[in-house]
C-alpha cells in the first residue's frame, strides 16, 4: 500500500498520475508554500496540502509522515536557460528546498523506498543533480535518468522533461543506464512501457470551437467535451491590440488537425514568444486547413467571406496558411500577416491545456482561480500521461 509524499505539489500533477495507474494508494500528503495552487489542490481532491515551506521540514517531520514513496517536482528556475546568472542552481534560493532534502534523505530513519522526480531540461547538468544523485547512492538507491516529451506518448505536445527515478529495487531492463549518467530518451522494456502510441490531432483536446465566427454559425460547436461555463469562445480570440504588436509573428500557430503545439509555459497569454500555442481558426468546421500542403510551397487560398445577411463579397483574404503554420523559426516573413490574423486565432483555454497534459475531465479550477493564474499553474505542472508512464514502469506494472 502506497503512502505517498507529493512535494513541491502544485495543482497534482503527481497526485492524478499516480491515481491513473493500477496500485492502492493509501495516503497522499502533498506540500506547497503556493497558497493559489493549494486552493486547486483542495478544490479538485478535498486534500489541503500543508503549506509548511519544504526547507522547514524537520527529519521527525518526514518520519512521522510514515511515508513510502515521494514524488516531486522542485523549482526550475535555478535549472532554467533563461536563468544564467551568478544565482542560478545551488546559488539561487529557490533551489533551498531541495538542497534541504538532499542534506536529510541520509538521515532519515526509514526511507521511501521509490522516488521520482521531475525538472527542466538543463537540471541534468547541474550541481544540484549532481549532490541529488549522490545523495541517493548513499543511500543505497539505484537511480535512472530520463528526458522524455509527451509527443512521444501520442500526444500532440512538447514538453521535453528531465526525470529521475529512484529505488531501492533493481529495476527492470535498465542496464547501463541505471546509477550512471546517461540518460535515456525511452522507457525500457516495451512491456512496460505499454503499447504503441498513436498521435492525435489537436481537435481531440478542444472544449471551445474551433472555427472562424461561432456568432454566424447557428450554435457554436463543441466537441466531445463540455465546455467549462466561464470559458467561451470570444474570451479566447486573441485581441487585435496584440495582433498589432510586431512580436505577434512569433504566434506559433496550430490547427485542430495539427499534431504538435509548443510547450505552454506559464507566462501564456502574457507573452507570445515561447509561451504556447495558439489555434488558427478554420473557416467552418468543415472545411478546415488539412488538405493545406505542409511545405513552404506558394500555395495561396482565396477565402471568400460572405456578408452576413447580404450577398455582398466583404474581400478576399490570401491564406499562406501553410507557412504560418510552421514553427516561427522556419517560416518566412510576410506583410500581410496582422490582418490574416485577425479574428482567426485564439488563445487555447485552461480545460484544452490540462486535457493535452493528461489531467482527468472532472479536473477543475475554482471560479476565483484569475485566467491568468490557472496559465500560470498549469504552465509550471506536468504532463500526467508521461508521469504516468513512468510510474507503471517504476512500480513494474504492465
Ligand atoms: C514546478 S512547480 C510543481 C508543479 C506540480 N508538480 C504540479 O503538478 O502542479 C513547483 C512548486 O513548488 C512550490 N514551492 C516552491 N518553493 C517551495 C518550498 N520552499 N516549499 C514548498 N513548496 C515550494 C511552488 O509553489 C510550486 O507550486
Amino acid at each position: 500500500m502506497l503512502k505517498a509524499l507529493e512535494l513541491f505539489s502544485g495543482i497534482g500533477g503527481w497526485k492524478y498520475a499516480l491515481e491513473s495507474i493500477n496500485v492502492s494508494v493509501e495516503k497522499i500528503c502533498p506540500f506547497d508554500i503556493s497558497p493559489v495552487s493549494n486552493q486547486v489542490y483542495q478544490f479538485s481532491s478535498g486534500i489541503t496540502p500543508s503549506k509548511v515551506p519544504i526547507d522547514k521540514l524537520k527529519v521527525k517531520d518526514i518520519d512521522e509522515l510514515g511515508c513510502n514513496f515521494w514524488m516531486m517536482s522542485p523549482p526550475c528556475q535555478p535549472f532554467t536557460r533563461n536563468n544564467q546568472t551568478c544565482n542560478r542552481d545551488t546559488a539561487d534560493p529557490r533551489a533551498a528546498p531541495l538542497l534541504h532534502l538532499i542534506e536529510i534523505l541520509p538521515l532519515l530513519n526509514k526511507k521511501p523506498d521509490n522516488i521520482i522526480m521531475e525538472n527542466v531540461v538543463g537540471f541534468e547538468t547541474s550541481e544540484c543533480c549532481q549532490l541529488w544523485l549522490s545523495a541517493l547512492l548513499q543511500c543505497g538507491y539505484h537511480y535512472m535518468q530520463f528526458i522524455l516529451t509527451p509527443t512521444q506518448f501520442g500526444v500532440p505536445n512538447d514538453r521535453p522533461r528531465y526525470y529521475c527515478l529512484a529505488s531501492l529495487e533493481h529495476f527492470v531492463g535498465s542496464n547501463s543506464a541505471t546509477n550512471s549518467g546517461e540518460i535515456l530518451t525511452s522507457i525500457p522494456e516495451n512491456s512496460f512501457s505499454a503499447c504503441e502510441y498513436e498521435m492525435k490531432v489537436i481537435g481531440y483536446y478542444l472544449t471551445l470551437p474551433s472555427s472562424i465566427s461561432p456568432s454566424d454559425a447557428e450554435e457554436p460547436k463543441m466537441n466531445a467535451h463540455s465546455a467549462v461555463s466561464e470559458e467561451t469562445f470570444d474570451a479566447f480570440l486573441v485581441p487585435e491590440s496584440v495582433i498589432n504588436k510586431s512580436s505577434a509573428w512569433c504566434f506559433d500557430i496550430v490547427t485542430r488537425h495539427s499534431t504538435r503545439s509548443a510547450c505552454f509555459t506559464k507566462s501564456y497569454g502574457r507573452y507570445i514568444k515561447g509561451t504556447g500555442s495558439v489555434l488558427f481558426l478554420d473557416e467552418n468546421q468543415e472545411s478546415a486547413t488539412q488538405d493545406l500542403p505542409s511545405g513552404t510551397g506558394e500555395e495561396v487560398r482565396s477565402i471568400e467571406r460572405e456578408d452576413a445577411g447580404s450577398n455582398k463579397k466583404r474581400k478576399h483574404v490570401p491564406l499562406h496558411s501553410s507557412e504560418f503554420l510552421q514553427e516561427p523559426s522556419e517560416r518566412k516573413y510576410a506583410e500581410d500577416w496582422q490582418v490574416q490574423f485577425n479574428k482567426r486565432i485564439r488563445y487555447f483555454a485552461p480545460s484544452e491545456i490540462s486535457r493535452l497534459f493528461g489531467f482527468p475531465e472532472d479536473f477543475q479550477f475554482p471560479t476565483e482561480i484569475s485566467l491568468k493564474n490557472r496559465f500560470s499553474l498549469l504552465g509550471n505542472s506536468l504532463n500526467v500521461t508521461v508521469a504516468q508512464a513512468l510510474l507503471k514502469y517504476l512500480f513494474k506494472l504492465a
